[in-house]
This record gives structure tokens, C-alpha cells and sequence, in this order.
């Protein structure tokens, strides 16, 4: 079967149907860059955009980065503060006339790893950590999620590790994937003293570079790069319309 993936990120709205049966990207994906600012209807047009682009009359699944409970969206770190008290479903559904499920974009992410990635076969308490814009987690037992977990969030000397260690802070800063990985290291460290994850999968942009800082990594936790790499967020936006 397949559905509508769309990943709405801080820099790019990317989007392809996505093949359920086998986590497989069904055609060519699109990206537009996120409009600035980045408000429910500046967001709700471009998604509508991308469905007439696809001529989709199916189901359309979402990641938001924003924690989101029965529809409403609750915070707003790197998208616009209008989004919060959104019912984001409504909105979406209503603006593209389709079924429309919207959930956290590291949520989105992690259901992928664990459905079709790196995760397929972890049993125990998995932790996948996205960094990109900001940092996302998401939070399994088994298969099981415990959505809108926000540790990006967490505090690390004082700031929060999303403003220490994303993979926009390290371009921002210029800094080398040795230098970055101290700092992401140092957010694993606190990650694994709190959680004793059995498992970290480590997604978002900087995946497909994870040979660059995997190694300067102390953590004691297996640590596995996102086997679906960027796509996950799509995957796990069309996977997320099936549960
Ligand atoms: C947001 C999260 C999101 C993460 C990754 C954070 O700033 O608060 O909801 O999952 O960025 O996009």
C-alpha cells in the first residue's frame, strides 16, 4: 500500500509516497525549502502544494518537529510560536481535502528504524536520537513508543543540548565532526546515565556521516547509524497512518 510520507523540517519539507509493505520510497521525493516564517498556513499551503504535486487522493502522513497530543500541536522550538494550540490534523486535512495523520518528526524517524532500520530486530529499550535543526528523540520499548519524549531538550551546562550539539550548531560554528562529536558524545553520556537505553540509533542529517565522529564516541551503549539515513522521518510519517 502506498502513502503520502511528508517530513516537515526546520530548513526543508520533504515528501514521497512511501511503499508500507516494505518501507521503500515509491518515486521521485520533493523538497521545498520551509517557508520563513514558518506559520500553519505558510505550512498548510506548501503541504497542499505537495499533494497536487503527487496527485494523491490517498492517506498523507506527517512529522512535525513539535510535540503533539491528540492533534494539537503543544511546543514550538524551530517552527513558528502560532503553531501552538494548532489542531495541526484539522488544519492539514482540511486544507488537502485527505485523511491526514501528523505526529513528532523524530517519532516519525524512529518508527521507520524500528519497523524497516536499524531497529528491525532490537528487542529492549531502543533510543533513536535525529540531529538536524534541532535534536529529536524517540523513546521504544520493544516496539512500543513513548511519543513526544523532547530529551533535544535536556539541559547540558546549563543550555539545552539542541542549542549545544545539533547538526545546525556544528555548521553554524563551524566546527569539525571531531570537535562536534565531543559535544554529542558528552549529550549521549547524559542520555545513557538516565535511560540505560540497550540500543542508540543516530538519524537526521548527519547520519550519512556517522563514519566521520562514530568513532570519537565513549558511550558505552551499542550505538547504530539509521539504517533509512534522512528518509526515515518520510517512512515513519506514511508508517505512523497504519497504527
Ligand atoms: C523539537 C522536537 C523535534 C526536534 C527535531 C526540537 O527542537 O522540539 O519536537 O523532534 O527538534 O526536529
Amino acid at each position: 500500500m502506498n502513502i503520502l510520507g511528508i517530513d516537515i523540517g526546520g530548513s526543508a519539507i520533504k515528501a514521497a509516497p512511501v511503499n508500507t509493505d516494505n518501507g521503500s520510497i515509491a518515486a521521485d521525493r520533493l523538497r521545498i525549502t520551509t517557508p520563513h516564517p514558518a506559520t500553519p498556513t505558510a505550512i498548510a499551503n506548501t503541504i497542499a502544494e505537495i499533494t497536487a504535486h503527487f496527485n494523491w487522493t490517498g492517506a498523507v502522513g506527517c512529522g512535525l518537529p513539535a510535540v503533539i497530543r491528540n492533534g494539537i500541536v503543544c511546543t514550538a522550538a524551530n517552527i513558528d510560536t502560532k503553531w501552538i494550540g494548532t489542531n495541526v490534523v484539522e488544519l492539514l486535512s482540511v486544507k488537502t481535502g485527505l485523511q491526514v495523520t501528523v505526529l513528532n518528526d523524530a517519532d516519525a524517524a524512529g518508527l521507520a528504524e524500528m519497523h524497516y532500520g536499524a531497529g528491525s530486530k532490537a528487542s529492549g529499550t531502543t533510543l533513536v536520537v535525529t540531529a538536524g535543526t534541532g535534536i529529536g528523540t524517540a523513546l521504544f520499548r520493544g516496539n512500543a513508543l513513548v511519543p513526544n519524549t523532547e530529551l533535544g531538550h535536556l539541559l547540558l551546562h546549563g543550555k539545552r543540548a539542541e542549542q549545544i550539539a545539533s547538526a545546525a550548531v556544528r555548521t553554524r560554528q563551524g566546527l569539525s565532526y571531531v570537535d562536534w562529536a565531543k559535544r554529542f558524545d558528552d549529550y549521549l553520556h547524559r542520555l545513557e546515565e538516565l535511560f540505560w537505553p540497550d540500543l542508540f540509533i543516530i538519524g537526521g542529517e548527519i547520519s550519512k556521516d556517522h563514519a566521520l565522529f562514530f568513532p570519537h564516541l565513549t558511550i558505552k551503549t551499542k550505538i547504530l547509524p539509521a539504517g533509512l539515513r534522512n528518509d526515515a522521518g518520510i517512512i515513519g510519517a506514511a508508517t505512523a497512518v497504519l497504527r
